[in-house]
């Protein structure tokens, strides 16, 4: 069984197709490289890179995928969370293909995508219960998850995602966007005990998190130290390499990001810790973009006594095939949408 899957619910115009639910036979990402100027996705702008890629990123996938639409069981799409501009690309070209071909549709909560990722690489691997940690630019969510897609939220960020403390502090300290990447090759060069960060203390769910006093921390520390040549050195580079920033970069500065991410590390695994001992968790998976940092992998790895799954690194950031992943169950079990299926900005998962 073949679902085309297609994900378009931020930056990313993705499309892929993906066999009996994991082996992918094609997948392809348009990244949006638009938004780099700001700082972060402008809306307006992500819906129009949509249209502008949609067509061609769908037939690539098909023709990699050596695959006609009358090879395919199904189409699945992002039905939300996201921007509801750009999700509403996607889902009408969705059901357009849906509509012409006589396809089932399936709309898919992102979410669920990113959980579903690992599938594609370790099939049938998980056991259960399972706890989830989506962690990207838009999420950084707890969740129980059983048998058959049930899924309980035990905790979630009360401000920002860790994703977004990655980018806003990126964007700080004079990087492009997305920060996460370009923070957590740097850090590998810095000393992460050398500025002490608290960790936030969560009243009531104590399996909340946030990033916003880290956030102020770091600034407060920028302001300290009065950094704004080299920032403002750094934001004047025209597409830098690893290396012209790390020459960009002192000691002092790397150190800061080293110290920023160790944080963040902990601030999810110590919380991870907490719902996997209270859930009895049997697997432990992390998805989302910041699931692709090397810092958060090593640790994650090193410090839980049940099995860690981490998507490959294509896989942890926003795709499709997640999305052709996480359809194949209901393909199975005949749970189809009609057309008025309707992109949702706040969908939610649990
Ligand atoms: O899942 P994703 O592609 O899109 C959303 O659903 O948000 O995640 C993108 C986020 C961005 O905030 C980006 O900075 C972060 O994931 N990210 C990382 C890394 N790679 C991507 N954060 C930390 N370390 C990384 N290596
Ligand atoms: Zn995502």
């Amino acid at each position: 069984m073949r679902i085309l899957g297609i994900e378009s619910s931020c930056d990313e115009t993705a499309a892929a197709v993906v066999e009996d639910g994991s082996k992918i036979l094609s997948s392809v990402v348009a990244s949006q490289l638009a938004h780099g100027k700001y700082g972060g996705v402008v809306p307006e702008l992500a819906s129009r890179e949509h249209l502008r890629a949609i067509v061609p990123v769908v037939r690539l996938a098909m023709q990699q995928a050596q695959a006609g639409f009358d090879d395919l069981s199904a189409v699945a799409v992002t039905q939300g969370p996201g921007l509801v501009g750009s999700l509403l690309v996607g889902m009408t070209f969705a059901k357009s293909i849906c509509f012409a071909r006589g396809l089932p549709l399936i709309g898919v909560n992102h979410i669920e995508g990113h959980i579903h990722a690992v599938a594609l690489e370790t099939p049938g691997a998980v056991e259960y219960p399972a706890l989830a940690l989506v962690v990207s630019g838009g999420h950084t969510h707890l969740f129980e998850v059983r048998e058959g897609c049930s899924y309980r939220l035990l905790g979630k960020t009360r401000d920002d995602a860790a994703g977004e403390a990655y980018d806003k502090v990126a964007k700080l300290l004079g990087f492009g966007y997305p920060g996460g990447p370009i923070v957590d090759q740097l850090a590998l060069h810095g000393n992460p005990k050398a500025v002490k960060f608290t960790l936030a203390r969560m009243k009531g769910n104590a399996v909340d998190f946030s990033f916003s006093g880290l956030k102020t921390a770091v600034l407060r520390w920028v302001e300290q130290e009065n950094m704004r040549g080299e920032i403002e050195a750094r934001r004047k580079m025209q597409a830098p390499s690893k290396e012209d920033w790390l020459r960009a970069t002192p000691q002092r500065t790397l150190d800061l990001l080293a110290s920023f991410q160790y944080t963040v590390i902990e601030e999810l695994l110590r919380r991870a810790a907490v719902s996997a001992e209270e859930i009895g968790a049997r697997s432990f998976i992390i998805s989302g973009g910041v699931a692709s940092n090397s810092g958060l992998r090593a640790a994650a790895a090193a410090r839980f006594n049940c099995p860690v799954y981490l998507p490959g690194r294509g896989l942890s950031t926003d795709n499709a095939a997640m999305i052709a992943a996480a359809a194949f169950p209901k393909l199975r079990s005949g749970d189809f949408d009609d057309f008025g299926l309707k992109a949702s900005a706040n969908l939610t998962l649990a």
